[in-house]
């Protein structure tokens, strides 16, 4: 009897965990593509997937929100049988959902029912389907503190006159503006129709952004590629473009458009020598939008338009890697796109690598390894702070927020597999075999089972006895670094280490150091070098180098960082003016968690956040709150 029903159970066990591990089904490009379990979505595309949207939206600044509706086209699975579409949504409110049989001529209403809010995944959404329905229109409002939407007061722009908004649908958060298959691996087209208040301007990852200042409030767009969900972006505000050149361009605030176009002037060099290694540039025009400071990321690769932080604009162009990586998503992650959030590594490691390749075209090799060099130093630190299950690859996000998956492993030790590979197999093989993997998979969505498949049937064993498949397992799926990882190497930044040392040891004063043709990575790894410094070394760095007063956002952040570790208070005044007009997370969270290491740390921070939260973006605020122990009211 107990071996009879151990037998059943563990027959079911394996069942489920076949069907739920790999479904065969079709993608939109019609091929067959393993699909893996989406474990942070709802949605059941392997019976009703959706293929298209048409977004027809009013742009409520006053209520903080989006009212209108989408329709959503799709594609049956084999079965005949009467099977529900089942959606992701976030915060939404739901009016009502209605079907059509005639190609949306008419619709009629049907049921639909919202799930229970899962803090993670939000709430599915199931609509009932006639089986001969063709199209299902939902109209929604979503609600003002929808996580994908950020809405601006005046006072947060530059120009300090109009309203701002714009959307962020990564990881999965495009389903609090859009009740849909929120899943990667369900690539769709869109069209959307926008009305905002007049005077400002609409912009989308998509075909239709107008060069000129015509602001009559209606705005049209269409995506007529196959994109993943969270690629979908839109923007409003005073907005207005620069020409980079014949086919890229830049958005931003008025009083920002020309720093912005003098910064990013190298867009069209990039783009072309990134096409040169990887193949056509495959989305038209490349245009980019500053957004304001309270902009969480540094940037965001929605096709057609990256979103970029204004906190880039060094003057100098000594941060522009971050337009390459946005370009660089082109190729990897918007033509070939992770087919979960487990396989995340695929679209960051390699952008990053790529972008250490246009880098090195445009900017020449020492720049880039000089960003590659320190990029391995912030990798080894932040290891020894990561748990082993966090350290892999292709790691587990059961049951997590996929945005916890943003950590230096999926870009920095991503990046490394690829340098290793490169660095094995030569230049030359390795370029051709990742300009064919873009190729092979363009416009889909792919798991990591498909990539270490590809590589093994078209680079390892076409070139037998270099990389074996037990080392590319230890890459993705052990944690740590390979004892064979690549050392990017660095003589500039070597020189610098040397420099840090003796300053550190009293051998040189600071005044004395010879940085006149330091480049930021430069001015970085001495900053960096340093574990503690008293006040008079502090000050004495200061007094030479006016580090307080710093315009380069990363080595204010750098300083201010320091400046909290040993309590420089001059810099205090600086730290509360960064805190209060910077959102970029990847600076605010780390100056939060040093203020709150010591009690007295802790209760500024407190003070600070309180006037400086309500400006930061869902996604920084989110993780301060945790930082801070902040319950919202
Ligand atoms: N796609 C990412 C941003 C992202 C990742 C948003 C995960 C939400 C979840 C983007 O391409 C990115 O990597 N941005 C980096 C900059 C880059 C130069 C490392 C950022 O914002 O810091
Ligand atoms: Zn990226």
């Amino acid at each position: 009897m107990r071996v009879l029903r151990l037998l059943i159970i563990s027959c079911i066990l394996f069942c489920v965990s076949m069907g739920l591990g790999c479904k065969t089904g079709e993608n939109t490009k019609g091929d067959k593509e393993e699909m893996a379990k989406d474990v942070h979505s709802y949605a059941n595309p392997e019976a009703i997937r959706v293929t298209n949207l048409d977004l027809d939206w009013d742009v409520l600044f006053d209520k903080k929100m989006f009212k209108g509706s989408v329709v959503l086209s799709f594609k049956r699975g084999k079965g005949k049988e009467k099977i529900p579409m089942i959606l992701d949504s976030r915060d939404l409110t739901i009016e009502k959902a209605e079907t059509s049989n005639d190609g949306g001529k008419t619709y009629t209403e049907t049921k639909f029912e919202l799930g229970d809010e899962d803090k993670i995944l939000g709430s599915s959404l199931t609509i009932e389907l006639p089986v001969d329905a063709d199209k299902v229109r939902i109209s929604y409002s979503s609600s003002p503190k929808a996580s994908g939407l950020q809405w601006l007061k005046p006072e947060q722009t530059a120009g300090k006159k109009m309203p701002f908004m714009y959307s962020q649908g990564e990881a999965i958060h495009t389903r609090s503006f859009i009740p849909l298959q929120d899943s990667p691996n369900v690539r769709v087209t869109y069209t959307s129709k926008i009305r905002t208040p007049k005077g400002l301007l609409a912009v989308m990852s998509a075909e239709g952004n107008s060069q000129e200042k015509a602001r009559d409030g209606e705005y049209e767009f269409k995506m007529t590629k196959a994109i993943p969900p969270y690629l979908i972006a839109v923007a409003v505000g005073d907005l207005e473009f620069r020409p980079l050149g014949k086919r890229a361009g830049v958005y931003s605030e008025p009083s920002v458009v020309e720093k912005a176009a003098k910064e990013f002037e190298d867009a069209e060099k990039m783009i072309a020598a990134t096409e040169k290694i990887y193949g056509k540039y495959a989305w038209g025009r490349y245009d980019l939008l500053v957004l304001p400071p309270s902009f969480p990321l540094g940037g965001m690769e929605n096709p057609m338009l990256t979103f970029a932080t204004p906190t880039i604009l060094a003057g100098d162009k000594s941060l522009v890697s971050l337009v390459a990586h946005e370009l660089a998503h082109s190729w990897s992650g918007n033509l070939v796109t992770n087919a979960t959030w487990r396989d995340f590594w695929l679209n960051e490691g390699f952008t990053t690598y790529l972008t250490y390749r246009i880098t090195e075209a445009v900017y020449g090799k020492k720049q880039s390894e000089m960003e590659a060099a320190l990029a391995k130093k912030g990798l080894l630190e932040e290891l020894k702070e990561t748990k082993e299950p966090d350290q892999i690859l292709h790691v587990n996000l059961n049951g997590r927020d996929p945005d916890d998956g943003f950590t230096g492993i999926p870009y920095d030790k991503g990046s490394l597999f690829l340098r290793y590979l490169e660095e094995k197999f030569g230049r030359e093989k390795f370029d051709e075999f990742v300009k064919s993997y873009f190729a092979k998979y363009s416009f889909q969505s792919i798991t990591t089972e498909t990539f270490v498949a590809y590589l093994k049937a078209n680079l390892l064993d076409k070139n037998p006895g270099i990389v074996t498949e037990e080392e590319v397992d230890e890459w993705v799926n052990k944690p740590g670094l390979p004892k064979t990882a690549p050392k990017p190497k660095s003589d500039a930044l070597t020189a610098v280490d040397v420099i840090s040392k003796e300053f550190e040891e009293g051998k040189t004063k600071a005044k004395d150091i010879e940085t006149k043709d330091w480049s930021t990575q430069e001015w970085l790894r001495f900053l960096r070098n340093f574990e503690k410094l008293d006040t008079e070394k502090m000050k004495e760095l200061d007094e030479a180098f006016g580090f307080t007063k710093a315009g380069n956002s990363e080595v204010a952040f750098q300083w201010l960082k320091m400046s909290i570790q040993n309590k420089y208070a001059p810099a205090d005044a600086r730290l509360e003016e960064f805190l209060m007009t910077v959102g970029r997370r990847k600076f605010i969270k780390p100056l939060f968690d040093e203020l709150a290491k010591t009690p007295e740390g802790k209760e500024r921070a407190m003070k600070i956040y309180k006037k400086s939260r309500s400006g930061y973006h869902s996604m920084t605020f989110t993780s301060v709150d945790k930082v801070l122990g902040w319950k919202a009211e």
